[in-house]
């Protein structure tokens, strides 16, 4: 299979990760200690043990980052997992992971842009596109798109954030998140029918983007002193995330959606 050479890649890893082109060949580096790029890895296992069926043996992750998701979910089910990012650096350290969970056989990673595939992957029985947004323009656009990815009768899994009830009047950029009901419905707009969605407490929720900032403070005290060049736009993206971060829980809260394919 053949995935088309972009130049824009590590770009459109720092788009989505909200980091500048300086810092984006760092992002490995920067998020090493992280379970994964901000999507629950938990919910998503959860909601497959609940959902899936015993015929399914295939699942394709969409900006699978470095392979955290694609990897567990090879070592709980069994099932051929095919992961695609425009970041090389994290289909790198997928691949080394893989090894190294004992799941390699298992697993294949792909650089390449999934809006520009020249050879459209075969449809699988599970599609995962986590906490990338609407990268076709809206969200109901982007789930109809990634339905044709989706085996017939087979699960999308979709995760991004929603605002938390009665913080809309408080809105700014950071909070221009739709809040459950409307998002439930541009989802479902876009052809396939919600069957769960899993999100967690504000207090797991803040934890978790505790744990996840710590993380990144800790790699990137380490990543400027070795790369003074980039200090300043080091500084100023963990004072984003760190914004952003403390959001979590207070005013928005990440939410895993499963969708069902229709027959
Ligand atoms: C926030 S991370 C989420 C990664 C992973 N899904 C997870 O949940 O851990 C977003 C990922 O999408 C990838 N990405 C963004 N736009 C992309 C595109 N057009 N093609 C391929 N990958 C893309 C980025 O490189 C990044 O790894």
């Amino acid at each position: 299979m053949a995935y088309s050479a972009n130049n824009s890649r590590n770009s459109a890893a720092g788009r989505t990760l909200g980091a500048s082109a300086a810092l984006a060949p760092h992002l490995p580096f920067l998020y090493a200690d992280a379970n994964g790029l901000g999507s629950d890895i938990d919910a998503v296992l959860d909601l497959l043990a609940a959902h899936a069926t015993d015929t399914f043996s295939t699942a394709l992750d969409l900006g699978c980052g470095k392979g955290d998701v694609a990897i567990a979910i090879a070592k709980r089910f069994g099932w051929r997992v095919t992961g695609i990012d425009a970041c090389k650096p994290f289909i790198e350290t997928a691949s080394v992971e893989a090894e190294r969970a004992g799941v390699r056989q298992l697993c294949t990673f792909h650089v390449g842009d999934i809006l520009r595939l020249d050879d459209k992957p075969a449809p699988a029985d599970v599609v995962l596109c986590l906490d990338l947004g609407a990268i076709r323009g809206d969200h109901s656009s982007t789930i109809r798109w990634l339905s044709g990815f989706v085996a017939p009768e087979g699960l999308l899994l979709y995760a991004d954030a929603e605002i938390l009830p009665d913080r809309k009047e408080t809105a700014d950029w950071f909070l221009n998140y739709p809040e459950a009901s409307e998002m439930e419905a541009v989802l479902e707009s876009g052809g396939m029918a919600i069957a769960e969605a899993r999100r967690p407490g504000a207090l797991e929720e803040s934890e978790r983007a505790e744990r996840l900032l710590s993380s990144l403070i800790k790699r990137g005290v380490a990543l400027a002193q070795k790369h003074p060049d980039i200090r300043g736009e080091l500084e100023r993206y963990l004072d984003f995330m760190a914004r952003e971060q403390a959001r979590h829980g207070r005013d928005i809260v990440s939410v895993t959606w499963l969708l069902r394919h229709p027959a």
